[in-house]
Parts: structure tokens; sequence; C-alpha cells
């Protein structure tokens, strides 16, 4: 089946998550968590595969929560608000933008930011130190056609209505309730994109809360999927995360990144995904079972 998608979202997973989800290889009898949810890329994908039979998506960042709570809701309501928004712009693109970026940040409201989202340079969300969305128009492109935002919305809504909580909020407040027989992907802002000036994200992420978090999902038995730092060329960013966390670490091939692609450079993006130690018991668990059976078949 294909996965759909409607938040254009710079970082989102949506291409790695065929990938990421090679690594659940034991079947998920309760939820999946995606407590740093943005575009919601894994939650789509699993869900689309029928991975999970109930879907959380959290994120800090209220009004992209909202956004999820109409996308799987109200799929009319986001097609006919985002198409009037979207219209309304043709007459003087780069003026309306800043329009609706004022009144967003004035009121908040859900449509107005998959507009700004979908319309600002790279899909890449930036805030003040007021907490003011305030990145620019990407005023060679007009944003992602109505059509388009019409159709994922709907096709969103019929794999995830009914089975799926929206929580605006701290990742280890999402995570309350998660248990042994549920999955958890994280992809928390990495460290080189959220302590610059101008943070890419709502929020800037604290290392010592996220390892607390860790630890504590690590003692309550919680399978869990961590994308966490990186390398890209003879670059590499963020922490080696601590060993007690007994995490397993795992390189994805990213591709190149659009700077090397730009520069004529052949640099791969190497993405670490750290497995869990309740999740690597999981599906050491399932291959043994396979062998089993094979065994005896
Ligand atoms: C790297 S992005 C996630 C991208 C996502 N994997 C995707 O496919 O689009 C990180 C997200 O975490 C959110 N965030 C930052 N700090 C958070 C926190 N403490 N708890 C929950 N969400 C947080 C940000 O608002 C942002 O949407």
């Amino acid at each position: 089946m294909s996965v759909p998608h409607v938040i254009p979202y710079q970082g989102s997973k949506r291409k790695l998550a065929p990938q990421i989800l090679d690594y659940v290889q034991h079947e998920v009898k309760g939820t999946v968590y995606e407590p740093f949810a943005g575009s919601a890329a894994i939650t789509l994908a699993a869900a689309a595969s029928e991975i999970g039979t109930s879907y959380v998506i959290g994120d800090k960042f209220a009004p992209l929560i909202d956004l999820w709570e109409l996308i799987i809701d109200k799929p009319d309501y986001v097609a006919d608000n985002y198409s009037k928004i979207w219209n309304a712009q043709l007459d003087d693109p780069k003026s309306y933008f800043l329009e609706i970026r004022k009144q967003f940040n004035e009121a908040q409201d859900p449509v107005q930011f998959l507009y700004l989202v979908a319309r600002c340079v790279k899909n890449a969300i930036r805030f003040n130190a007021n907490g003011e969305f305030n990145q620019s128009a990407d005023n060679r492109r007009l944003g992602m056609k109505p059509e388009k935002v019409s159709k994922e919305s709907y096709a969103i809504s019929s794999i995830l209505k009914g089975k799926t909580s929206v929580i605006a909020g701290d990742f280890m407040e999402v995570l309350k309730n998660a248990g042994p027989d549920d999955l958890v992907y994280m992809d928390p802002p990495w460290q080189g994109t959220s302590l610059k000036k101008d943070p890419r994200y709502a929020y800037l992420l604290d290392l010592d809360e996220l390892v607390g978090g860790l630890a504590e999902l690590n003692e309550r038995g919680v399978p869990y999927l961590l994308s966490f730092d990186g390398t890209c060329g003879d670059k590499s960013y963020g922490k080696e995360l601590p060993e007690f966390l007994q995490l397993e670490k795992v390189g994805l091939n990213a591709g190149r990144s659009s700077q090397a692609i730009l520069l004529g450079r052949d640099d791969v993006t190497i993405e670490s995904l750290y497995i869990s130690p309740a999740m690597a018991e999981k599906n050491s668990k399932q291959t043994k079972n396979r062998e089993q059976i094979k065994l005896f078949a």
C-alpha cells in the first residue's frame, strides 16, 4: 500500500520509514507511539502496513497537534480551508504569506500553519525568541496544491480515524501509558539543529531529559527505536548516548543530502538508529520462534 503524507516537514522520516520499520521484527500487539511526531512519517507507514493496532501521535508544538486532530477527524475541513487560504494568495503571494504568518502568530490556526509549512523556505519551520513563526516564504513556489492536500488528508483519515489519539505535550507525558506490548519511535530534534540561535523546531532538546526518559522506558520494558545524531561525509553531529542505556546502534543510508547534491559531492548521509534492549529482545524471540517453526515444519 502506498503511504499517504500531508505535512511537508523538513527532517521528515518519510523516505527512511521502510528502513526504520525493517527493525520491527516482532508482531506489535499494542499501540505505536510517535511522541516527536512532526509529519508522523513512522505512524503513517506503520498504519499503512498494519503494524500495531492503535496509534498515538504526540508533539510539544500544540498547533501541529491541532492540525493532526483535524486531518484525522475532519479531513473535509482541512481540505476546504486549505483550498480557501491557498487560492486567496494568488493575486499577491508574497504579502499574503506575511499576512497569514501574522495571523497565525496571533491565533495559532492549524490550517494556516499547514499553509506556512508548505510555503516556507525548505519547509523548515523557524521561530524567534518569543516563539513566533518567523521563517520566510519560498517565493519560487506556491506550496502544496489544494487537490493534493485534500487527497492525502482523506487517505490519512481513512487509515487513522478511530484508532488514533493525539497529544500535545512533552514526550514522556505522551508516553506515560506505554508498556511492553507497544512500540515507540522517537525522533527528537538533533543537537546540531536545535541549539542554534534560530531553532528549527519549536522546542530545544534537553539531552539529560532525553537520557532520563530513555532510562525510564528501559526500566518499564518499553520497546523503542530512536533516531539520534548522525554523520554526513566527515562531519558528525551530536553526542554518543551513554552506554548504560544498552542501546544497539545501526546506520541507515539516507542517501546524498541536498547540500552534497548541490556541491556535486558523493557524501552519503548515514543516520543512526538506536534499538532499545526490550526491542532487541522481542526481535530475537521472534527470530528464535521462526527458526523453531522452520525446524519442526
Ligand atoms: C526531528 S522533528 C520530528 C520529525 C518527524 N520524525 C517526521 O517524520 O516528520 C522533532 C519534533 O519534536 C518536537 N519536539 C521538540 N521537543 C519536544 C519534546 N520535549 N517533547 C515532544 N516533542 C518535542 C518538535 O516540535 C518537532 O516537531
